[in-house]
């Protein structure tokens, strides 16, 4: 193909679009989505629930189901300066992606084990699948990833599921998630189902496993203060749509979008564990019929008539600083009037 790519770059979206077809309607699960993923980056996700996260996640490694349907964009992937787009690989082409290059661990996957084979048996079994055959060298791999993740390899390794606690499940997962080197990982609410403790424990984990092996991340949560600790860049998505996106340090501290702040302001604490989205009124539109012009204005506290007609676009009028909003200067000048 002879798209170019910045050589840093590994993963390109480009105005993504996906429906999801019902007797309801089409369910608009992500709309016009952009966004770049570098060599080694780590990129947050962040959205309520039902935002369209997974959505976006499962169109990257084409897994999603039947009734789902891409209506726009490309995917382009660049490996050895060879560029690629997802959305035209042949099934052939497709496997090879999954896990060789592109790797995912899904919410709630300390489900994902077989019962009834030793992870042994599950570790040769996908690399089996991927042509690797030398069971003594998967073993060598396998071994030492799993030290990685700060599991007693040898132990684990001839364990069965049931043998391990949630967490080493979680992290015998994530071990096998990296088993072919892929370049990329994408992690949909990896910590969902853990305790606040164990969830820590995994970030720093994820953290090592990437200063080692030097993977890019997609990290999918609805968590703002874990992705805080993992993340170099967040994208906030609402309806289906990036509405915000930037540096970690951007979005935390000097964010734009009042629906990212809405979020940020409204961050349960452990002693005072509120519901997330106490201080955003209302809740998030039907996807079926989003609202016209931006779909945050029900709930806007700032919005006018321009909001309710024309849907703002992702700009960068603040450096690499984007956002989908008429009135960033809004978030800017109450900011500066605390200051
Ligand atoms: N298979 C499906 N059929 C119809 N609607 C779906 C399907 N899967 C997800 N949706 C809808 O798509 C929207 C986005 O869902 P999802 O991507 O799972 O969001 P998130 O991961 O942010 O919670 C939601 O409105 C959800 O109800
Ligand atoms: S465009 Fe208008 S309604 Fe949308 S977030 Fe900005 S101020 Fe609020
Ligand atoms: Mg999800």
């Amino acid at each position: 193909m002879s798209q170019n790519l910045p050589p840093d770059v590994v993963l390109k979206v480009d105005d993504l679009s996906v429906v999801y077809r019902t007797d309801r309607g089409d369910v608009k699960a992500t709309a016009n989505v952009s966004f770049e993923l570098r060599n080694g980056e780590a990129l947050a996700l962040i959205g309520e629930s039902g935002s369209g996260k997974t959505t976006i996640s499962l169109a990257l490694i084409r897994k999603l189901p039947r009734n789902a349907v891409i209506t726009s964009g490309q995917i382009l992937y660049q490996r050895n300066q060879e560029v690629q787009d997802v959305l035209k690989l042949s099934n052939r082409q497709l496997r090879e992606f999954r896990w060789n290059e592109c790797a995912m661990v899904f919410q709630g996957a300390q489900n994902a084990f077989n019962p009834v084979l030793n992870i042994r048996k599950q570790f040769e079994d996908t690399a089996q699948a991927h042509g690797w055959t030398d069971k003594a060298a998967v073993r060598k791999r396998a071994l030492s990833l799993l030290q990685l993740v700060r599991l007693d390899p040898e132990r684990v390794y001839d364990a069965y599921p049931h043998e391990l606690s949630g967490c080493m499940k979680q992290r015998t997962l994530l071990a096998l998630g990296v088993l072919l080197s892929p370049q990329i990982v994408i992690l949909d609410e990896p910590t969902t189902a853990l305790d606040i403790l164990t969830q820590r424990a995994i970030i720093d984990v994820l953290n090592d496993m990437q200063r080692q092996l030097d993977f890019s991340i997609i990290f999918i949560s609805h968590d703002l203060s874990l992705a805080a600790e993992l993340a170099d860049h967040v994208a906030t998505v609402y309806a289906g749509e990036i509405i915000e996106l930037g540096g970690v340090n951007d979005i935390f501290y000097r964010s734009l979008h009042p629906y990212t702040h809405g979020l940020l302001t409204s961050v349960p604490t452990l002693d005072h564990a509120q519901d997330l989205l106490q201080s955003i009124p209302g809740s998030p539109p039907n996807l079926i019929t989003p609202p016209e012009g931006c779909k945050f204005h029900p709930r806007c506290a700032f919005a006018d008539d321009i909001c309710r007609k024309e849907n703002p676009a992702l700009t960068d009028d603040v450096g690499a600083h984007l956002a989908a909003c008429w009135h960033k200067d809004r978030l800017l000048e109450s900011r500066k009037a605390r200051a």
